[in-house]
C-alpha cells in the first residue's frame, strides 16, 4: 500500500530495514473485539501512517456482527480515531480504509469460511500475485483450537506459492495440559514454523533493548551473574481494575494473566545466555533453558515463595474505586488474585541464590512496569559510618521508556558524604521520538515471517510448567487472597516471601 503522505522523518529508524513486508492479506478474526479496537486496527493504521504496510496489503475482518464493509469501516474509523498513537491523517486514514472488508459469521461455522475463500481469493486477482496469508487470532481462546481446525478443512492453513501464518492471542491455555492440548491440535493442521503465539511486551522497545545493552556493550556482562548480582526484581503495577473484563479476567487471575507470559518474558530476557544468532530459533532456545531452569515450585511450601492479593475499594488520584468483589460481573464467592508477588530461583551456574522477585496488581497507585537489578553491596566500606547503598541498574518499560543506574556519589562539600546518584539514558531523549506501539512491531514481524519476538510451542510448556505447582496450591486453598486497599502497593503480607535484606522498591 503507498502512503498517502510521506512517512515521519523517524530517526529510530536510521539503519532498520525500510523495505515493506511482502505482498500479504491479513484475516482479523474477531476484529469488532476490544483488542481490534484498541491495539489492532490503530497498530495498522499507524503502519500505513510510516508507509511500513506491504505494497499490496488487504485487511479481511471476521465476526459474527452482522455488518456490511461499509458499516465496517465506520467502526475501524471510528477506533482508530479514538485510539490512534497520532492524530489521524484523513487521507492515509482513506485509503487504509479501502484496503478494509468484513466477513459475518460465527467462528464455529462453515459459512465464515466458505464466504472467506472466495474473498481471499478475489483479493489474489486484484493484485494479481498470490498473496501471503496471516490469520490474526484475536477472539475469545475457546475458538483457537476450531478456527485453525476450520482454515485446514477449508483449504486456507497452506498454499502453494505463498507463505500462510497464524497469529494466536493470548491466553494459550490456563493450565499445562490445556496448553499440550492446544499445541496438539494446532500443529495438527499447521507447522510450528506458521505459528506465531503473541506476547506483546516482547513488542515492546525496552524490553528488546535489554538484549541489545546486555549483549552489544561489554560493561554488563560480566557482572551478570551470582558473583555480583544481589536480586533481581520486576514490577508490573497498574492503576486500573478489572473494568469491563471481569468475565475473563475471574477465571484468570493475575498470575496467569500477566505472569505466565509478559513477565516470565522478561525474566527470560533478563536471564538467558548470549544466543549464538539473533535468530528466532537461538533466541527461543536460551530463553526455554531459563525457563526449564526454574526450580521446580512445591506446593506444600508456597507461603514461602509466593503472595497473592485482592484490591478493596480504595483511592487512586484521588477518585474512590470499589473494591475487586464489588466490580460488575465479579462472583460473590471469587477468590480471584488481582495481586501476584513470587520468588523465582534459576539454578544454573550464572543464577544460583540469586532470588528473582515478580510482582503485579490491578489498582496499584500508579502504572509502572520496570526491572530492577540490584548488585551486591561493596566488599568493604571504607567510607566511615556513611551508608554505602548497592548500585542498581533500573530498565523502566513503562510509563517512560529509560534505563537507569544507581551509584554512590560525593555529596559536595567538606566531609566525605555518600549519597545515591543516578545516570539516566531516555529513549525519549536520546532518540527524540515516540517508540512505535508493540502491535506495529509485532504484526510487521509476522508478515516479514520472522518469529523471534513470539513465543514457541515449547517456550509456552515450559512457562506452564513453572505456574502449574502455584496453582495447584492456590487451588486448594479456601482462604481468600490477601486483601490490599485499591491505590496502594499491594499487601504488606508480599514482606513475607523476601531474603533477609531485600525489600521490595517504592512503586
Ligand atoms: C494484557 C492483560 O495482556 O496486558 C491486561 O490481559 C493488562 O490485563 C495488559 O492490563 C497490560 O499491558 P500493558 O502493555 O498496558 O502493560
Amino acid at each position: 500500500m503507498t502512503p498517502a503522505s510521506p512517512p515521519d522523518d523517524n530517526p529510530l529508524g536510521e539503519g532498520l530495514d525500510q523495505l515493506p513486508p511482502p505482498s500479504s492479506v491479513l484475516v482479523i478474526f474477531g476484529g469488532t473485539g476490544n483488542l481490534s479496537k484498541l491495539k489492532l486496527l490503530p497498530a495498522l493504521y499507524n503502519l500505513a501512517h510510516d508507509g511500513a504496510l506491504p505494497e499490496r496489503f488487504g485487511l479481511v475482518a471476521v465476526a459474527m456482527d452482522d455488518l456490511t464493509d461499509e458499516q465496517y469501516r465506520e467502526l475501524v474509523r471510528e477506533a482508530v480515531t479514538r485510539n490512534s498513537r497520532r492524530p489521524c491523517d484523513e487521507l492515509v486514514l482513506e485509503t487504509f480504509l479501502s484496503t478494509i472488508s468484513f466477513v459475518s459469521g460465527g467462528f464455529e461455522e462453515d459459512a465464515a469460511y466458505a464466504e472467506l475463500a472466495p474473498r481471499l481469493k478475489a483479493l489474489d486477482d486484484r493484485a494479481g500475485q498470490r498473496l501471503n496469508r496471516i490469520f490474526y487470532l484475536s477472539t475469545a481462546p475457546r475458538f483457537f483450537g476450531t478456527i485453525i481446525e476450520q482454515l485446514g478443512v477449508h483449504g486456507l492453513s497452506d498454499r502453494s506459492g505463498s507463505d500462510v501464518r497464524v497469529i494466536v492471542e493470548k491466553p494459550f491455555g490456563t493450565t499445562k495440559a490445556e496448553a499440550l492440548a492446544l499445541n496438539a491440535r494446532i500443529l495438527k493442521v499447521l507447522r510450528e514454523e506458521q505459528v506465531y503465539r503473541i506476547d506483546h511486551y516482547l513488542g515492546k522497545e525496552t524490553v528488546q533493548n535489554l538484549l541489545a545493552l546486555r549483549f552489544a556493550n561489554g560493561l554488563f556482562e560480566p557482572i551478570w551473574n551470582r558473583n555480583h548480582i544481589q536480586s533481581v526484581q520486576i514490577t508490573a503495577g497498574e492503576s486500573v481494575g478489572v473494568g469491563g473484563r471481569a468475565g475473563y479476567y475471574d477465571t484468570s487471575g493475575a498470575l496467569r494473566d500477566l505472569v505466565q507470559n509478559h513477565l516470565l518474558q522478561l525474566l527470560c530476557n533478563l536471564a538467558m545466555e548470549p544466543p549464538t544468532t539473533f535468530t528466532a530459533d537461538d533466541i527461543r532456545t536460551e530463553k526455554v533453558k531459563v525457563l526449564r531452569a526454574i526450580t521446580p515450585i512445591d506446593p506444600d511450601r508456597i507461603e514461602e515463595i509466593a503472595v497473592r492479593g485482592r484490591y478493596g475499594p480504595g483511592s487512586i488520584g484521588g477518585e474512590e474505586v470499589r473494591g475487586y468483589l464489588e466490580e460488575p460481573d465479579v462472583p460473590e464467592t471469587s477468590t480471584t488474585e488481582t495481586f501476584v508477588a513470587l520468588r523465582l530461583e534459576v539454578d544454573t551456574w550464572r543464577w544460583a541464590g540469586v532470588p528473582f522477585y515478580i510482582r503485579t496488581g490491578k489498582r496499584i497507585s500508579r502504572k509502572l512496569t520496570e526491572i530492577a537489578v540490584t548488585l551486591k553491596p561493596v566488599p568493604h566500606n571504607a567510607f566511615d559510618g556513611a551508608v554505602v547503598e548497592p548500585n542498581q541498574i533500573v530498565f523502566s518499560i513503562q510509563p517512560d521508556e529509560h534505563v537507569s543506574i544507581k551509584l554512590a556519589a560525593k555529596v559536595p562539600g567538606s566531609g566525605m558524604n555518600l549519597r545515591p546518584v543516578t545516570m539516566d539514558f531516555s529513549y525519549g531523549t536520546a532518540f527524540l521520538s515516540a517508540s512505535p506501539e508493540a502491535y506495529e512491531r509485532l504484526i510487521t514481524d509476522a508478515m516479514r515471517g520472522d518469529a523471534t519476538l513470539f513465543t514457541r510451542a515449547d517456550e509456552v510448556e515450559a512457562q506452564w510448567t513453572v505456574m502449574d505447582p502455584i496453582l495447584t496450591a492456590w487451588g486448594r486453598s479456601s482462604a481468600p487472597p490477601d486483601e490490599y486497599p485499591a491505590g496502594s502497593s499491594g499487601p504488606r503480607t508480599a514482606r513475607r516471601i523476601l531474603l533477609p535484606g531485600d525489600r521490595w522498591r517504592a512503586i
